[in-house]
């Protein structure tokens, strides 16, 4: 399973890229706003940065929502750095605009799918990511990890090469699960990524090695 990092703050993209396990970066219009990201130029400079740090699949939302002008948003994302998704939202003008990406082979990713029809719908639309939100789900009490299971049975059944972009993930749980339903990528902020790392019997059992270590070079 691939893992993005769902965030705009450079910090931790580099953080997590520092890593060594970061296969790219999902962005969104809250989340630029949330680093006090504004205007059209800046945006774009901030895509180029990001792209400058993971050397990955780097998703770039549109804000148009009308066909004529996502198609223009996209194109000029798409122009940014070979390694731009146009991200999409999943309403029809979306669906329409990610046929015409596809047939002109921009990749994309769309984005706000909360039900196995509209994955359904942006894969034969040729869409190169489905992100389901599952912790938005969740948190109206519907099982989010039931869609990716929904959607991963549906992809296999008919050989659809779109990849399912698990997003909204929450916390480490949600990453285990993805992964053990067949999720090919997941998206989640920092905290859940490094919170993998965390066991107390790791921390237990080393600083146990340490003091032996210790006691028997003293
Ligand atoms: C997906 O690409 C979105 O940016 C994201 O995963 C939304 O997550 P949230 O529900 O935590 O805002």
């Amino acid at each position: 399973m691939k893992f993005f990092i769902d965030t705009a703050n450079l910090e931790q993209i580099k953080e997590a890229n520092d890593l060594g396990i970061l296969d790219g970066v999902t962005t969104n219009p809250s989340l630029m706003a949330k680093e006090g990201i504004k205007g059209e130029e800046a945006v774009k400079n901030h895509y180029k940065a990001i792209c400058e740090v993971v050397d990955g699949d780097i998703s770039a939302e549109v804000i148009s929502t009308d066909y004529e002008g996502i198609i223009k948003e996209g194109e000029e994302l798409a122009a940014l750095h070979p390694n731009i998704v146009v991200k999409v939202p999943m309403i029809k003008d979306g669906v329409k605009a990610i046929k015409y990406f596809s047939d002109k082979g921009i990749r994309t990713n769309c984005t706000l799918i909360f039900s196995a029809g509209q994955a359904l719908l942006a894969a034969k639309a040729g869409a190169s990511y489905v992100s389901p939100f599952i912790g938005r789900l969740d948190d109206i009490s519907t099982d989010g990890l039931q869609l990716i299971e929904q959607i991963r049975v549906i992809f296999d059944n008919y050989g659809f090469q779109t990849e399912i972009l698990a997003a909204s993930v929450r916390h480490p749980m949600h990453i285990i699960d993805c992964a053990q339903i067949g999720a090919d990528v997941m998206t989640g902020p920092l905290s859940a990524i490094v919170a993998l790392l965390k066991h107390p019997l790791t921390d237990i059992g080393l600083e146990k090695f340490l003091e032996d270590h210790k006691k028997n070079n003293a």
